[in-house]
């Protein structure tokens, strides 16, 4: 694997290796503090791949709290090991105000309710910092084929959106949520929990579990969250934000009862926040 610091290093390396990685390149960007949830999708990229460019980049522009973009977890070292050992062929590490061409900024998208609701409405200004970055990264890395984990499910769609528009050649890839062993979403974020609200926070995936096995023997979604939200506003130290079925597609607040794909919760534990989902 090799580490390439800026685009203008990108770019020699494409220069110089044009024929080698033909028409089947990969791309997993990230923000880094890397993870088996992330291996997880540089591994399939590498299985479906000839090379595989992994970016890291602590995006300022998606984070509408300061303090989180300052306390963002930053580990290049094992970052290296571990995107290395998946199966990445390049590392690439720009720096915000290379990709931005300047002090970051990100341009407001609307795309109607995949960007004003859940996230898009807890995290003002969250996904116009993702599509920006996102876009500009697909501009410099030119891949066929980019990885996004279904852990984000919302960030997925508003990626296919954006890349239908603005990169319709590159193929976006959904893959697996990937959880500890006792079920707890993986998140970099999770290193900022102490023990105590790593237990707390196991509370999310377990209701997610239990409504999802309530719709599959026929029980009502909307009693079904609404008893799971019902728990989990009872767990000390746990605060809900939201909990909903939802459609994948469309991420609408369907009040009927179909039509839901998912099931989406975030809520913050010690101040961290986290975000699951599971499928229906
Ligand atoms: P980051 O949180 O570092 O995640 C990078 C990719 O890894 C995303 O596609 C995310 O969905 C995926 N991922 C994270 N945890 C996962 C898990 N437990 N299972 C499966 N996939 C997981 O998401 C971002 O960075 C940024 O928004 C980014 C797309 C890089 C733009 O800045």
């Amino acid at each position: 694997m090799i580490i390439l610091k800026s685009t203008i290093e990108l770019n020699n390396w494409f220069i110089e290796n044009i024929n080698e990685f033909g028409e089947n390149m990969g791309f997993v960007p990230t923000m880094g503090a890397l993870h088996k949830g992330h291996a997880s999708l540089i591994e399939k990229a590498s299985r479906e791949c000839q090379i595989v460019v992994v970016s890291i980049l602590v995006n300022p522009t998606q984070f509408n709290e300061k303090a989180d973009l300052e306390s963002y977890p930053r580990d290049l070292d094992n970052d290296v090991i571990v995107a290395e050992k998946a199966g990445a062929t390049i590392l690439f590490t720009p720096t915000p105000k290379d990709i931005y061409g300047g002090t970051p900024y990100a341009e407001p998208v609307d795309y109607g309710l995949i960007t004003s609701t859940f996230e898009g409405l807890s995290r003002q200004g969250h996904f116009d910092g993702v599509v920006s970055v996102v876009d500009k990264l697909f501009l410099a890395v030119k891949p066929n084929r980019a990885y996004f984990g279904s852990k984000d499910l919302q960030q997925v769609a508003v990626v296919e959106k954006m890349s239908s528009e603005r990169h319709p050649k590159i193929k976006i890839v959904s893959c697996d949520l990937i959880r500890d062993e006792n079920g707890l979403a993986l998140s970099s974020r999770n290193i900022r929990l102490s023990d105590a609200g790593i237990l707390v926070a196991q509370n999310i995936s377990q209701e997610l579990q239990i409504v999802a096995e309530r719709v599959k023997e026929g029980r009502d979604v909307i009693d079904s969250v609404e008893i799971a939200k019902q728990n989990l506003k009872n767990v000390e130290g746990l605060e809900l934000e939201y909990i909903s079925g939802v459609n994948d597609q469309t991420f609408s607040i369907s009040t009927e009862n179909r039509g839901w794909s998912h099931i989406i919760i975030a809520a913050r534990v010690e101040g961290v926040r986290l975000i699951d989902n599971i499928e229906l």
